[in-house]
């Protein structure tokens, strides 16, 4: 076959280069996944704020993202340098432990530092060390989205769920987890407030209020100081001596706290997936198997001074209470009135989207110990044995529908 003269030739490349690279675009196209809707993010605001809340949202937004340094007060004890690290995207915590709480049966609190370990600290500080014999208990930061919600629901409606002597008989009792609040919470702050308050925040529900939860993430995960803990979490160490970072106390405002607590309050839960028919039958599994007796489907919460979180359903999946859940998942160490057996139930809205934010890898439970749905279901022991016991003998289409159906939520 002759060779085709140059411009022959050039025409026909550039007619395959033309093509190849259409195919190429094309295909392009339809693997890029597109930018993901509000409602399959978990760092959407509420709909509709006011101008006045949207700046407050923003605002908090960067405080949560922000990275601090030493030279901005990070320390002297830490375990991460922002909000955003161990809640990213507002989710859950990447590593399977986030921290640990601990508490030296006879030791001295203020001296180990408790009740976190910090296992981090700045240049010339030792990291906290673990007293021999400590009960210790290792927890995953849980996501933040749609704790306004769960701050807005009434104390009688989750009380009105309790079953402490269970008197109905079905093997499941709860109880909520009543706190005293520190004494910079107002009493205007639900959960604030001098006497007891039903504690909703941390995986034993140990914290009543949203501003306790955010000043002592600051305080304890951060070493960062602020006008309502101006000291910093340094311990004596046995010989009077304590020691602090460089910057002077305290190293944020009230102001930036309370525009990181409105961040966290003002966040929207995500959408609900696709409901199919498998999701549908999933659902109906769920209520065969008791587990909407602790999973709550919807709480609906009180008038609140922001019309986005006042009288409306909160589609968490969870009663806040503590239920004993049995010896495999017992950390052992009692918080505040929890048990070593005793765990919160966990809000199943957002299921979906958790590999998204961890790079694929779900953990589940208190720990991150679960790596499926299949393994956190059965882990669940003491109150929720019969419902384990229940799932595993299900047919295999009914597992998987209940398997749609967590992964819808
Ligand atoms: C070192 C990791 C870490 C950092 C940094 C951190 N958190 Fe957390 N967060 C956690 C863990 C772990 C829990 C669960 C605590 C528990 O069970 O006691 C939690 C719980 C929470 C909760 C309660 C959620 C719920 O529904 O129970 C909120 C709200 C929260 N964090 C907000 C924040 C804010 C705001 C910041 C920054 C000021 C922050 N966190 C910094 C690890 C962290
Ligand atoms: C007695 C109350 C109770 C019952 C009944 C119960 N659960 Fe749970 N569930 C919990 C508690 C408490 C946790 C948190 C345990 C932990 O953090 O270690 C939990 C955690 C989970 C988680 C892990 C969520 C996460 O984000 O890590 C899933 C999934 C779950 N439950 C599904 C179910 C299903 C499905 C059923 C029914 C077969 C069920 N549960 C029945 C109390 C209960």
């Amino acid at each position: 076959m002759p060779i085709s003269p140059w411009p022959e030739r050039w025409a026909l490349s550039i007619f395959i280069f033309l093509s190849v690279a259409s195919v190429f675009t094309t295909s392009c196209e339809n693997l890029l996944t597109e930018a993901p809707n509000d409602g399959d993010l978990l760092e959407t605001p509420l709909p509709n704020l006011t101008r006045e809340l949207q700046i407050m949202f923003n605002k908090g937004d960067a405080n949560f993202e922000a990275t601090f340094s030493v030279v901005q007060g990070l320390g002297p004890l830490f375990n991460n340098a922002s909000c955003g690290a161990c809640h990213p995207g507002d989710g859950r915590g990447p590593e399977s432990v986030t921290f640990q709480r601990f508490t030296e049966p006879g030791g001295d609190p203020r001296k180990n530092g408790e009740p976190q370990l910090q296992q981090f600290a700045i240049p010339g500080v030792s990291p906290e060390s673990l007293p021999a014999g400590s009960l210790t208990s290792p927890r995953t930061a849980p996501p933040v989205f749609g704790v306004g919600l769960i701050e807005s629901i009434p104390e009688a409606t989750i009380l009105s769920n309790e079953d402490a002597a269970d008197t109905d008989g079905d093997g499941i009792s709860g109880k909520a987890n009543m706190v005293p609040a520190p004494p910079f919470v107002p009493p205007t702050e639900i959960g604030g407030g001098p006497g007891l308050h039903v504690g909703r925040f941390g995986l034993k529900a140990n914290n009543a209020s949203l501003l306790a939860q955010t000043v002592g993430a600051y305080l304890q995960d951060m070493g960062i100081t602020s006008d309502f803990a101006p000291e910093e979490t340094v311990h004596p160490l046995g010989n009077g001596v304590t020691l602090g970072d460089n910057v002077p106390d305290p190293e944020i405002s009230a102001a930036t706290v309370q525009q990181t607590v409105m961040y966290v309050r003002l966040l929207s839960p995500p959408d609900r997936g696709p409901i199919t028919a498998e999701v549908q039958a999933g659902e109906q599994v769920f209520t065969d198997l008791n587990c909407q007796t602790c999973h709550i489907p919807t709480m609906q919460t009180g008038p609140s001074g922001i019309p986005q979180l006042s009288n409306v359903p909160v589609n968490l999946y969870s009663d806040l209470l503590l239920h004993d859940m049995g010896t495999e998942l017992a950390d052992g160490r009692p918080d505040e009135q929890a048990s070593g057996s005793e765990w919160k139930t966990r809000p199943l809205w957002g299921l979906r989207l958790i590999g998204d934010f961890l790079g694929g890898n779900s953990n589940y439970m208190h720990d991150g110990r679960a790596a499926t749905l299949d393994a956190a279901i059965r882990l669940h022991g003491g109150e929720a044995h019969v419902s384990s016991d229940g799932y595993v003998a299900l047919s295999d289409t009914d597992r998987n529908a209940l398997i749609a159906f967590l992964n819808s939520l």
